[in-house]
């Protein structure tokens, strides 16, 4: 296996598969059986997911909704995903524990790093709820602190288009894919990957960031097993 611990990060987004809004049964069903393969080669599994599927605290804001006040409706999105995702995963057998960064602690552990590592040591999958728990920062900063933290080896940012293009894929037929592009030569291109605060914070820190189709059946298993899926970014 090329990865014994990683971090994958889900976009909230990704949970309402046909839906406009909320939580699709058969897609979070999916994502559980797509992670439960990976933790059966034994690999360590950290998630952290975000909540745009039920509330963006960005759109509240350029609604005129205070800003602070939109993250934290967000933060509390991303522990509603955390708990469904729980519960999958537990309907395919898999051990899981939920940390939240800001504390509700009748419904989930709070954040420890040194009690995530033991999780992680035991095979079960860890997930990270509430983003940094700080407004302003996205999950996917969110995704990257928590896997400096814990020492993942990469984070893996699962999304609806297979890696990095040098235009929109969905926009651009003519859009060519990076297999393997590093730090500096996204900031350069102009490329976007994840929001600058989380994209920084994984340079300085040497952490390579995967952007894969986390749609496809198997993608998961074989990017950890060391085929070459999606793009990765490092130094
Ligand atoms: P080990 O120490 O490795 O056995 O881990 P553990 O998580 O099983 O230990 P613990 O006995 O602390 O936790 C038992 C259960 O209670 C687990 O399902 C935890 O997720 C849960 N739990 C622990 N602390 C909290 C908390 O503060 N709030 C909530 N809601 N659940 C908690």
């Amino acid at each position: 296996m090329q990865y014994k611990r990683i971090l994958l990060k889900l976009s909230g987004e990704a949970l309402m598969g046909e839906r406009q809004y909320g939580i699709d049964p058969k897609r979070l069903k999916e994502y559980a059986q797509e992670i439960k393969q990976v933790v059966d080669r034994n690999i360590q599994v950290a998630i952290v997911i975000g909540g745009g599927n039920i509330f963006r605290g960005v759109a509240g804001a350029s609604n005129g909704m205070d800003r602070v006040q939109g993250d934290h409706m967000g933060m509390l999105a991303t522990c509603i995903n955390g708990l469904a995702l729980q519960s999958a995963l537990e309907d395919e057998g898999v051990h899981t524990r939920l940390q939240t960064a800001i504390e509700i602690k009748e419904i989930a552990e709070p954040y420890i790093k040194r009690r995530a590592n033991r999780h992680l040591e035991k095979g079960r999958v860890v997930i990270f709820g509430g983003g940094t728990g700080n407004p302003y920062f996205t999950t996917d900063t969110a995704a990257v602190l928590r896997a400096i933290e814990i020492n993942a080896d990469a984070i893996l940012k699962g999304t609806r288009v297979d890696g990095i293009y040098n235009a929109d894929p969905e926009k651009d037929k003519d859009a060519i894919k990076y297999n393997n592009i590093s730090f500096k030569d996204v900031i350069e291109k102009g490329l976007k990957v994840m929001d600058m605060t989380a994209f920084t914070l994984s340079e300085e820190n040497k952490l390579p960031i995967i952007v894969f189709d986390m749609n496809t059946n198997g993608n998961l298993l074989k990017l950890v097993s060391g085929e070459q899926i999606g793009t990765i970014v490092d130094n």
